[in-house]
Formats: structure tokens, sequence, C-alpha cells
């Protein structure tokens, strides 16, 4: 049984003050069972430090949007993965679309950041997603398989078994354009059938794969009702306590 898992991706949204509207808000909605889902917040690093004294005690959970792969060292402007650690962070975003397009970053250096996230204790939440050209040239599944594949390269069983892979689809995301859950489904199906095929099939039934693109709380339930969605990676509708408490609301009741 995989455990429903929602995650909140603030990008760079939320300042200080905000950043602790949002999450006392955020603990005041999430007032109902959440039975085996689980939650978590991914704000931008300069409010992890207080999130993560906020969040203590509390169903949610803290991950990061991003780390450098090295644990320090002359790197001006990164955040390593101890320094995750130190305040509270047990997941980390990695090879969002958003970084793959502005900051370069290629399945080879996600790959390097997600061993060394495991290492450090963190699990990674790997994304993964076509362009909108992909997609119409009938080439997502090339994409995304070569995408798994290579940011799960030397990384054993045991540890894949506890990765997050989010299916983003970069033409739904902060488009307003969500992929049909049977869209949506194919690709989820697609990506654990590769995990089988590169570790074991009872290590394909552990993955939690999650859906990100458009999440809404109009939309959730049907995703989320899907036998191979797992869990949601929510941007936009996650800035607002309500919205994100009812998305994970439909995840208890999926
Ligand atoms: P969105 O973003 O929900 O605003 O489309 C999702 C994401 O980028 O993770």
């Amino acid at each position: 049984m995989r455990t429903k898992t929602i995650a909140g991706n603030w990008k760079m949204f939320k300042n200080l003050q905000q950043s602790e509207e949002l999450i006392l808000g955020l603990t005041k909605a999430l007032d109902f069972s959440l039975g085996s889902v689980k939650v978590i917040i991914c704000p931008p690093f300069t409010s992890l430090g207080l999130a993560g004294t906020l969040v203590k005690g509390s169903p949610i959970a803290l991950g990061a949007q991003n780390m450098h792969a090295e644990d320090e060292g002359a790197f001006t402007g990164e955040i390593s993965p101890t320094m995750l650690k130190s305040v509270g962070c047990e997941y980390v975003i990695l090879g969002h679309s958003e970084r793959r397009q502005y900051f370069q970053e290629t399945n080879e250096s996600i790959n390097k950041k997600a061993k060394k996230a495991i290492a450090s204790g963190l699990i990674p939440i790997i994304c993964v997603g076509e362009t909108l050209e992909e997609r119409e040239k009938n080439i997502t599944d090339l994409i995304v398989s070569t995408q798994v594949r290579g940011c799960l390269k030397e990384i054993g069983a045991a540890d894949v078994e506890k990765t997050i892979i989010a299916y983003e689809p970069i033409w739904a995301i902060g488009t307003g354009k969500t992929a049909t859950p049977q869209q949506a489904e194919e690709v989820h199906l697609l990506i654990r059938k590769l995990v089988g095929q590169l570790y074991s099939w009872a290590s394909a039934e552990k993955v939690v794969i999650q859906y990100g693109g458009s999440v809404k709380p109009e939309n959730a339930k049907e995703l989320l009702s899907q036998p191979n969605i797992d869990g949601a990676l929510v941007g936009g509708a996650c800035l607002k306590a309500d919205s994100f408490a009812t998305i994970v609301k439909s995840a208890t009741l999926s």
C-alpha cells in the first residue's frame, strides 16, 4: 500500500512573514483526520528555518526545492543537504522543470544530487515531464523514460523504493491546463513499469509517483483516484491554506 503524498512547491513565493501566516493557516485548515496521507511543504530557503520550528510536532513535513550535491565548499549562493537537514528538512525537490529550463539542470546533475540527497538522509522528489512539443510529436514515453533512467542511475532498489517521482507535464505547469486523469495515469503506469524493469515489480509497487501540473481543489479527487497516481506536487494552489487543505482532503477520500 503506497502512502498518498501531497507536497506543496511554494516556488519563489512568500517572504518570512507570509510564510508564517501560511503555515499557521495550514495547521488550522488541516483540522481533519489525515489518515495515512503524508503532507509536505517546500517553502523557499529563507523560510525553511522558521518553517522547521513551526511544523515541529505537526503532521506537516518539510522539504526544500533544490540543493547542491556537496556538503560544503566554495559554492557561492548554494545550499547543501546537511544544511537542509539541520533545519528539519526530510525531503528535497530535484530537477523541477523550471530548474531544468532556467538553471541548466540535466538528468546527470539531478542524478548526482539524488544520490547525495539519499546518502544525506533526505528523500528526493525527482521531477520528470515532457514539453507540449514533445507530446505533440508523440515522444512523451521516450522523454519520460530517458529522464527516469538518467535520474535513477546507480540508485539501489531499497533507496528507489523510498524515492518519490513526480510526473509533471511541462505544458500543464502554471498554465491552468491539467493533464486528464487518463493522460496522467498512462504516464504514471509507464513510469511504474519502467521501475519494474530496472529493479523489480516489488520495488515498482512501492514507489510513490506524484502528479503535478495545475492540480487544484476542483480536479484533485479525480486525479488522485487513478490507480497509479499516488499523490500530487502542487504549485499555485498550495499558496493558500484552504485550497491546499482541500487537495489534502481529496487525498484522504480517494
Ligand atoms: P502548478 O505547479 O500547480 O502551479 O501548475 C506545479 C509545479 O510546478 O510543481
